[in-house]
């Protein structure tokens, strides 16, 4: 065990975590909660399978921390013991790393806390508290698929765990739960729970998450850096699809390997939507045969391409005509797509958001709306190509089967399958033709600007 992860604890913290986690010391011998912490202060952010997770005062730095708070009843009650959660402490303690979240501290508290409905004594483990986020699942509930999130999320947290893997570390328990959001976009991998090492005795794979479990586990084979690998391309693919892996296969009591018409789905979906080098990226991590995974390094060095791909955004001719993210510029007209009506209205760009990635726009009745770049396609220049004619008020239609879309912007037949989605405003009136307008929302190519017709087969309709 070494001292990284100890880079924000004080010394006299550093002692007792350590001896916790790699001594075995009782419980008791941790700091006391009440001590260092203003329980009256907290507040509840989080909770997950073992913990609660609060915010509250830390005395010392006046500073806001995040707590998870562990009932040791609590895991007795689910089969686990102690051991388990001495590994997750000595996880943090070995980290140390932008995209992690980072250990502060390690106390005991043995009464009742608020917010908490299981019984005390509790462990506590106290980390920076990542303010100002949200967990990447909610993000892609709220806003759908966006190629620009994967393409910024990805590059950290493959660099998070590239860094655990150097330390012979493996997360095991990947998915968009655990990764936070900040409004800045820094993505931080949270809960070490399910941590090993390499090295260590062979560990119990049961408590995984089914779904993203890899092939190897689901084998039941032994912990290895390849089970990161193959949760990190399933990530990939959630957000340049949008949709989750236990949407695609419709239940969650499975892992995706199994469900082999999904895994395929999910695989080409990506590389259709995502860019050829997130194409690359997810099929190298999705590959069933361990040995021949990508790794960790390999994908970070895929990300420098990315990087390097990127047109770096050009210097402003002159105000205001200077041009941002998809061409616009202030003062340009241009109309919007709600996300609610079918109806384009006109509008005029006012500028970019402070701090976020988002084009203010304002209607002609004065209201603003904010557009997020990976929503730009609602925008488009009133001097591009003219929209197809629209037709409102259709009700959205769910078990849609397929479809075949046609780019209005190039006019080149591109073959999509259109899962249903409530975000998906599709359809006709009834009675009316088989062919219909759509507004594919999560569908929509990333950065397109104008609302494609979609030829629609619903079940017992001529199909295209
Ligand atoms: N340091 C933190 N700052 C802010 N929120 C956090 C932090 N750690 C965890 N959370 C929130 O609490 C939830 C549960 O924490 P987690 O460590 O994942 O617990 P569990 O092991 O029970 O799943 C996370 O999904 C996240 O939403
Ligand atoms: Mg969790």
């Amino acid at each position: 065990m070494g001292t990284s992860g100890g880079s924000q604890m004080d010394a006299v913290a550093q002692r007792r975590v350590h001896s916790y986690a790699v001594d075995q010391v009782p419980l008791e011998t941790l700091g006391s909660l009440a001590d260092r912490i203003d329980t009256e202060s907290a507040t509840k952010v989080g909770s997950g399978s073992l913990g609660v997770v609060l915010v509250a005062l830390d005395r010392p730095t006046g500073q806001q921390v995040a707590i998870k708070v562990i009932s040791t009843k609590r895991v007795a009650e689910c089969g686990e013991s102690e051991a388990r959660i001495r590994k997750e402490v000595r996880a943090m303690y070995d980290i140390d790393h932008p995209n992690l979240v980072r250990l502060i501290d390690v106390l005991y508290h043995p009464r009742r806390l608020p917010h908490i409905e299981w019984d005390p004594p509790y462990l506590c483990v106290v980390m920076d508290y990542i303010s100002d986020s949200e967990p990447l699942s909610n993000k892609l509930r709220r806003f759908g698929r966006s190629v620009e999130l994967a393409n910024t999320v990805l590059p950290q947290i493959a660099s998070a765990l590239a860094s655990m893997h150097e330390k012979g570390l493996v997360h095991r328990d990947v998915w968009s739960e655990n990764v936070m959001i900040s409004s800045s976009r820094q993505a931080i991998l949270v809960d070490l729970g399910c941590a090993e090492y390499i090295q260590g005795e062979s560990a119990v794979n049961s408590k995984l998450n089914i779904p993203y479990m890899s092939p190897e586990s689901a084998a039941g084979q032994r912990q290895s850096l390849g089970d990161d690998c193959w949760a990190l391309g399933l990530l990939v693919s959630e957000m340049v699809t949008g949709l989750f892996i236990r949407d695609r296969m419709g239940r969650s009591d499975i892992p995706l390997h199994f469900a082999r018409p999904a895994l395929g789905e999910c695989k080409r979906e990506t590389s259709r939507l995502g860019g050829q080098i997130l194409s690359t990226i997810t099929s190298g991590l999705l590959e069933l045969e361990a040995p021949r995974r990508m790794s960790m390094q390999t994908v970070l060095a895929q990300c420098r391409a990315i990087a390097n791909g990127t047109p770096k955004p050009q210097p402003p001719a002159s105000a205001p005509k200077a041009s941002g993210p998809g061409g616009f510029y202030v003062g340009q007209q241009v109309t919007y797509m709600p996300r609610s009506h079918n109806i384009r209205r006109a509008a005029v760009v006012v500028g970019r958001v402070a701090g976020r990635k988002a084009w203010q726009i304002q209607l002609t009745n004065g209201v603003t709306k904010e557009v997020e770049d990976s929503d730009m396609w609602r925008i488009s220049a009133v001097d591009a190509p003219a929209p197809p004619p629209l037709k409102p008020n259709y009700a959205t239609a769910m078990n849609v089967q397929a479809a075949a879309v046609q780019s209005a912007r190039n006019a080149s037949p591109v073959a999509v399958r259109l899962q249903a989605a409530p975000s998906m405003h599709i359809g006709a009136p009834p009675g009316a033709r088989p062919t219909a307008v759509a507004y594919p929302h999560r569908m929509a190519p990333q950065g397109a600007s104008v609302v494609m017709p979609v030829n629609v087969v619903m079940p017992g309709v001529r199909r295209i």
